[in-house]
């Protein structure tokens, strides 16, 4: 049984039930003829307590002398209803196994509470805490319901390549892939290519990347299913150091085929909505954890969420409104001046969520400018069918557009991108060949577990955070 089977999930028709829990040991009190062991097993956040009876344990005291906090237990027990305060239920011990044990004075786990930033320095050891083990449990519980909202809404998953030649943001932010050198004197040659592959710099034959994106992947499937949707790593060489950035984070990534940008923007608020509204259901107990120690707000932000529709605002009207509060109060905000061909700061995307919208809010039509190449024109010559979703907290959460459908129009702003039409061929030949309008968006997975549990820094939201000059685990 797992601990919130017993905890959380468990009811009186437990009491006298013989279980099996397996955790490692949060606390031990020893006195001579009996002492209390709270174990935990990663699946609540509170810990079992356990009553070993030196009558009834069998090597009492030998068993005993060996557990400490971080020590791996399997417990045999019957449960019964608890005395004492704080939990329900207790398991009065018949035998206790010490299953791996742990030197109190080498683990680095203490009783009191450690700074994330400590924390972060043993990731491997990190989950054992409540906040780390919430935030996985959480973050598990965002990851089904991404699953199952798009399987169900009829989407495909797609698995899209993580090694890649293409820059789908075309911002030059890509990790380089090369062989070790030891290892590529070992490799199967080409016969006949020898020459021509330089195979300590070019196993693939040309330079190759870590993905950016998923997208470009995405659009040639969905040209070809309809709707997909891509769910993994990707990676970003950004030098910098902030709490909303990671060098690799997940992105959940939908592409909608015959769509354009409304239908896009109904997708992600539908899709946010869904997953926010099951994390409510399924994670009580985590969500009322991170209200109390890390956001106040956390509960009233999320059911605002669902039960509210998004604001949508035009880029241009959003720096308008920028413009007047600027001109009115610039010293509550400190933000730099806006301008039509301003990309809006973090700053900026929050007073437009946090303040002026109070809720989730669409921001969309950008100047073609500041957006990527990708992006269908709009008529007015100067904006481009894209939409950002930004949410209190964080800023942005998604961005999205509508896809350059358009063959002449897709080659024209790649010249003016300044990209080479040849590294794109075959993302063009989608619009030569049965092109049809089509959208999506890429939500940032670490970002929403930010926005779901209020934990402020990114590293607390994935499991091993790289950062520049830090990839240790
Ligand atoms: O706005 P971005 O760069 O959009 C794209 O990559 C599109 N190709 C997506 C698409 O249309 N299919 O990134 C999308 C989201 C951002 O809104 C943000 O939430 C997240 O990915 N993101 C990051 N998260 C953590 N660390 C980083 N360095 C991130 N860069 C982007
Ligand atoms: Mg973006």
């Amino acid at each position: 049984l797992k601990v919130r089977d017993i905890l959380i999930n468990g009811d009186d028709s437990l009491i006298g039930q013989r279980v099996t829990v397996k955790g490692w040991t949060r606390t031990i009190r020893s006195q001579k003829t009996f002492s209390f062991i709270e174990i935990n097993d990663g699946s609540s956040l509170g810990g079992l307590q356990v009553v070993a009876d030196a009558e009834k344990v069998c090597d009492y005291e030998a068993v005993l002398s060996k557990i400490h906090t971080g020590a791996a237990l399997g417990v045999v027990g019957v449960i019964k209803a608890s005395p004492g305060k704080g939990q329900k239920y207790e398991v009065a011990a018949e035998s206790v196994e010490v299953v791996g044990g742990c030197d109190p004075e080498a683990y680095p786990l203490q009783k009191k509470r450690h700074t994330l930033e400590f924390l972060r320095g043993i990731a491997h050891l990190r989950p054992r805490t409540n906040t780390l083990a919430a935030v996985a449990r959480v973050r598990s519980a965002l990851a089904f319901a991404t699953h199952k909202f798009f399987q169900e809404q009829g989407f495909y998953y797609l698995q899209s390549p993580i090694i890649t030649a293409s820059d789908c943001e075309g911002a030059g932010e890509m990790f380089r892939v090369t062989t070790l050198p030891g290892k590529v004197s070992e490799l199967p040659r080409v016969e006949g290519e020898e020459d021509r592959i330089d195979y300590s710099q070019d196993f693939f034959g040309a330079p190759a990347y870590l993905t950016v994106s998923g997208q470009l992947s995405g659009e040639a499937y969905a040209c070809a299913m309809g709707d997909v949707y891509t769910f993994g790593p990707t990676f970003r060489a950004e030098n910098s150091q902030t709490t909303r950035h990671l060098a690799e984070f997940n992105m959940i990534e939908p592409e909608m085929a015959f769509a354009d940008l409304q239908d896009n923007m109904r997708n992600a608020e539908a899709y946010v909505k869904a997953i926010v509204r099951h994390v409510l259901k399924e994670c009580e107990e985590d969500l009322a954890f991170f209200e109390k120690f890390y956001d106040k707000t956390l509960m009233a932000r999320l059911k605002t969420l669902v039960s509210e529709s998004f604001a949508r605002v035009e880029y241009t009207e959003a720096v308008r409104l920028l413009q007047e509060e600027i001109a009115k109060d610039r010293g509550a905000w400190q933000f730099p001046d806006v301008d039509f061909g301003t990309d809006l700061q973090t700053e900026h995307e929050r007073w437009l969520c946090e303040k002026k919208f109070q809720r989730a809010t669409f921001v969309y039509n950008y100047p073609r400018e500041i957006k990527a190449f990708y992006m269908r024109d709009n008529e007015d010559g100067k904006t481009v069918a894209a939409m950002d979703l930004l949410v209190p907290g964080v800023g942005e959460l998604i961005g999205g557009s509508q896809r350059e459908e358009r063959l002449g129009r897709l080659e024209a702003k790649l010249e003016e991108f300044g990209l080479d039409k040849e590294d794109y061929w075959w993302y063009l030949d989608l619009r030569r060949f049965g092109s049809v309008p089509h959208s999506g968006y890429g939500l940032g997975f670490e970002r929403l577990v930010c926005y779901v549990t209020g934990v402020e820094n990114i590293r607390e939201a994935i499991a091993f955070p790289r950062t520049p000059g830090s990839a240790t685990f």
